[in-house]
């Protein structure tokens, strides 16, 4: 019998530089599941457009995030690598998940919230009904595995809500999406200011991207909070300084490591040599990769091949789903 791989999706919003938390909460879950899995990864500039309907920068943005994504080694000969708006079928599944969303739970939404907070002036039903938006990128492919980090996580549980509620009411067309990492919890990577998780539109100062020049990346992490360090062996750490031992244990050696958590156990740690060790590991880790988007994002026609070719693919799949969607749904009158 021909085993079927099983399918993955993923996208990230084209709002600005790719950060670290990005690519230890997705990518390079990306990176490896292209190996072994069927996978659709896109730029979700539909997505971008609830709270950014300002265009301008828009086709930069998207080559911006293609360039990163291939940078940190997404091969668009074996992921379909596109962009959301070049699937047109998502609006129409878009449309008929909007039929079976309710608008208690969508109000409910933690990021519905935090957004209505952030921009009262602007808050449009395509913010409400962003999971919905969400969920029709997902399950338009028919995919089981979603590779992203912690904060998506009630997002795919909505997913899962209205794959079901779909398969409930109409017959059975979709599997249940779930969340994915390698390990066993889903990622979140820190800020440098000891609070919240790293991200595109908070704390710019907090936030490492994967664009940033070696003399940034070595201010950022000397201006991470730390204190005078620990008088009692082996004390609990500060959540800021946790934070720090996190961030190391994604890019510094077990030595490194080890070396750090011993001073630390001890009451010997010197936060200024720690976080100058962290520093250059940081700029070991991303220079090559910013140094590869470079390169590509000035290649604009290796990037429009690559953006046509996951576009036929993510359509074809979208294709056969939506003829089987419609089928269930009894939209087919002749
Ligand atoms: P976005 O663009 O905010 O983030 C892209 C991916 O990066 C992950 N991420 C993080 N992971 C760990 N630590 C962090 N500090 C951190 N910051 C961001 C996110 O979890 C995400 O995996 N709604 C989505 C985009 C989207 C999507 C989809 C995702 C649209 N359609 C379909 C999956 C499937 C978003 O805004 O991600």
């Amino acid at each position: 019998m021909d085993m079927q791989k099983k399918i993955v999706m993923s996208g990230i919003r084209p709002t600005g530089f790719l950060h670290l938390g990005n690519y230890f909460g997705a990518v390079r879950n990306y990176v490896r599941m292209q190996e072994e899995f069927e996978c659709y990864f896109m730029v979700a500039d539909l997505h971008s457009l609830t709270t950014h309907p300002d265009t301008k920068e828009l086709k930069e943005n998207v080559h911006r995030v293609l360039s990163e994504n291939i940078a940190c080694g997404l091969d668009p000969d074996k992921a379909a690598l596109f962009c959301q708006s070049h699937v047109y079928e998502t609006s129409e599944l878009y449309l008929y998940l909007n039929m079976l969303a309710y608008k208690g739970e969508l109000e409910k939404t933690v990021t519905f919230k935090d957004k209505v907070r952030q921009h009262p002036e602007n808050v449009n039903a395509g913010l409400l009904t962003y999971p919905v938006l969400q969920a029709a990128d997902i399950i338009l492919h028919r995919a089981s595995y979603v590779p992203v980090g912690k904060d998506q996580e009630q997002h795919l549980e909505m997913a899962r809500n209205f794959a079901n509620r779909f398969n409930h009411r109409y017959g059975d067309v979709f599997p249940e999406p779930h969340a994915f990492n390698y390990g066993d919890e889903l990622v979140k990577v820190p800020g440098l200011d000891g609070t919240g998780k790293m991200s595109k539109s908070e704390n710019q100062m907090a936030t490492l991207y994967l664009s940033d020049d070696d003399e940034m990346i070595r201010k950022k992490v000397m201006k991470a909070k730390t204190d005078s360090g620990p008088t009692e062996p082996n004390s609990t750490k500060p959540d800021y300084i946790e934070n720090i031992f996190g961030l190391m244990k994604l890019v510094s050696s077990v030595e490194t490591i080890a070396k750090y958590e011993g001073d630390y156990n001890n009451c010997v740690i010197r936060y200024g040599d720690m976080k100058k060790q962290l520093g250059e590991d940081m700029v070991q880790f991303i220079t090559p990769i910013r140094e590869k988007a470079e390169g590509i994002r000035n290649n604009p026609a290796y990037l429009k091949e690559a953006m046509e070719k996951g576009a036929e693919k993510a359509r074809k799949s979208a294709r056969a789903t939506m003829e089987l969607v419609r089928q269930a749904m009894g939209l087919n009158y002749f």
